[in-house]
C-alpha cells in the first residue's frame, strides 16, 4: 500500500513467472483508469513517466496525483521515468519522488553507454532509486531517436554491460518497437535471445518496451469514427504470455493506452455530437483505459492477486 521500487516486485515476478506491467501516464484520467483495473484485480503496477509527459504534465502534478491514486487505491506502485535522455532528467525525477528511472544511453556507442549509465547507477543507488538501463535498439522512434532497423542485444554484451555498471533490470532488443505499426508481415520476436540473456544472467530482471499488443477493435473503432490508422499491429498477446512467463518482469505498454482512450472519445463524439462535457468523454477514455489494464493483467501479465 505504497510507493516502492520495483526490487520486490521483480523478485516475485520472476520467481512466480509472471510480469508487471508498466503503463505511461501524462494526466489524471490515466492514472486513475490504469491504478483503479490495478486496484480491481489487486495487481502491482507500475506507472511510468517519458521526459515528454514530464514536460507536458509537470512533475508536480504528476507526483502529487499518484500520491493521490496511492492513498485512494492502496495499491503497491512504482513511479518510473521512462527513456530518461539524460542525467538532468534522471535528477529531476529522483528529486521528485520516482521511485525507479530508466535512464537510455542505447542510442550512443557501447563504452559510452556504460560510463553513462554508470554514473546514473550510482547517483540513483545512493538515494535508494532503482535504475533501467537499455541495451540494443528497437526499430522506429524513442522519444527524438530514429532508427530503421533493430539492432538486437548481444547476450555476451548484455552480461558484461549488467556486470559494470550495476543496474537492476536491462531493456533488451528483441524485435518490438514503440508505437501502433510494430509489423508489415507475421509478427516475429527473437526469444533465442531472450533465453540466451536469461542463461547468461539467471534471476535478472529483463524489460520489453514497445510491447503493446494493439487491440483490433480500438484499432476499427477509432477508423469507424474519423481515424485514419490502417496497417497498426501489435505484438500478439500468446508472445507476451511467454516472455512473461520467462525472464521479462516488466512489460511497458503506452500505445494500447492512447488507443483505448482515442477509441473512446471518438466513439462519444461520434455517437453523441451534441455531447461538449468533458467528463462525458474523458470519463469514457478512463472507465475503457480500466477495462484494458484489467484485461492486460489477466491475458498478458498475470500478476492479479500479486500485490506485494
Ligand atoms: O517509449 C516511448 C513512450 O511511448 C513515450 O512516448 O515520448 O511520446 O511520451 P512520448
Ligand atoms: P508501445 O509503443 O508498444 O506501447 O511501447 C511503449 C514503451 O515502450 C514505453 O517505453
Ligand atoms: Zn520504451
Amino acid at each position: 500500500m505504497a510507493l516502492v521500487t520495483t526490487k520486490e516486485m521483480f523478485k516475485k515476478a520472476y520467481e512466480g513467472n509472471y510480469a508487471i506491467g508498466a503503463f505511461n501516464i501524462n494526466n489524471m484520467e490515466i492514472i486513475q483508469g490504469v491504478v483503479n483495473g490495478a486496484k480491481k484485480k489487486k495487481s502491482p503496477v507500475i506507472l511510468q513517466v517519458s521526459s515528454g509527459a514530464l514536460k507536458y504534465a509537470g512533475p508536480k502534478y504528476l507526483k502529487a496525483m499518484v500520491d493521490a491514486a496511492i492513498d485512494v487505491t492502496g495499491v503497491d506502485l512504482a513511479l518510473h521515468l521512462d527513456h530518461g535522455p539524460d542525467f538532468a532528467t534522471v535528477k529531476l525525477a529522483i528529486a521528485s519522488g520516482f521511485t525507479s528511472v530508466m535512464y537510455d544511453g542505447s542510442q550512443y556507442e557501447y563504452e559510452e553507454n556504460v560510463a553513462k549509465t554508470k554514473e546514473v547507477v550510482d547517483y540513483a543507488h545512493s538515494h535508494g532509486v532503482v535504475v533501467e538501463a537499455e541495451l540494443g535498439v528497437l526499430a522506429g522512434v524513442e522519444d527524438d531517436v530514429h532508427s530503421e532497423k533493430h539492432v538486437y542485444t548481444d547476450p555476451t554484451q548484455a552480461v558484461d554491460f549488467v556486470t559494470r555498471t550495476g543496474i537492476d533490470s536491462l531493456a533488451i532488443a528483441i524485435g518490438t518497437s514503440h508505437g501502433a505499426f510494430k509489423f508489415t508481415g507475421e509478427p516475429k520476436l527473437r526469444f533465442d535471445i531472450l533465453e540466451e540473456v536469461q542463461k547468461k544472467l539467471p534471476g535478472f530482471p529483463i524489460v520489453l518496451h514497445g510491447a503493446s499488443s494493439v487491440d483490433p477493435k480500438s484499432v476499427a473503432t477509432c477508423n469507424k469514427f474519423g481515424g485514419d490508422l490502417g496497417g497498426a499491429q501489435g505484438i500478439p498477446n500468446e508472445m507476451l504470455r511467454k516472455a512473461s512467463s520467462l525472464a521479462v518482469c516488466k512489460i511497458n505498454m503506452d500505445t494500447d493506452i492512447r488507443l483505448a482512450m482515442t477509441a473512446s472519445i471518438r466513439e462519444v463524439f461520434g455517437e453523441q455530437p451534441k455531447v461538449f462535457d468533458p467528463r462525458k468523454y474523458l470519463g469514457a477514455a478512463r472507465d475503457n483505459i480500466q477495462a484494458l489494464v484489467e484485461a492486460k493483467i489477466d491475458d498478458v501479465l498475470g500478476s492479479a492477486n500479486k500485490q506485494l
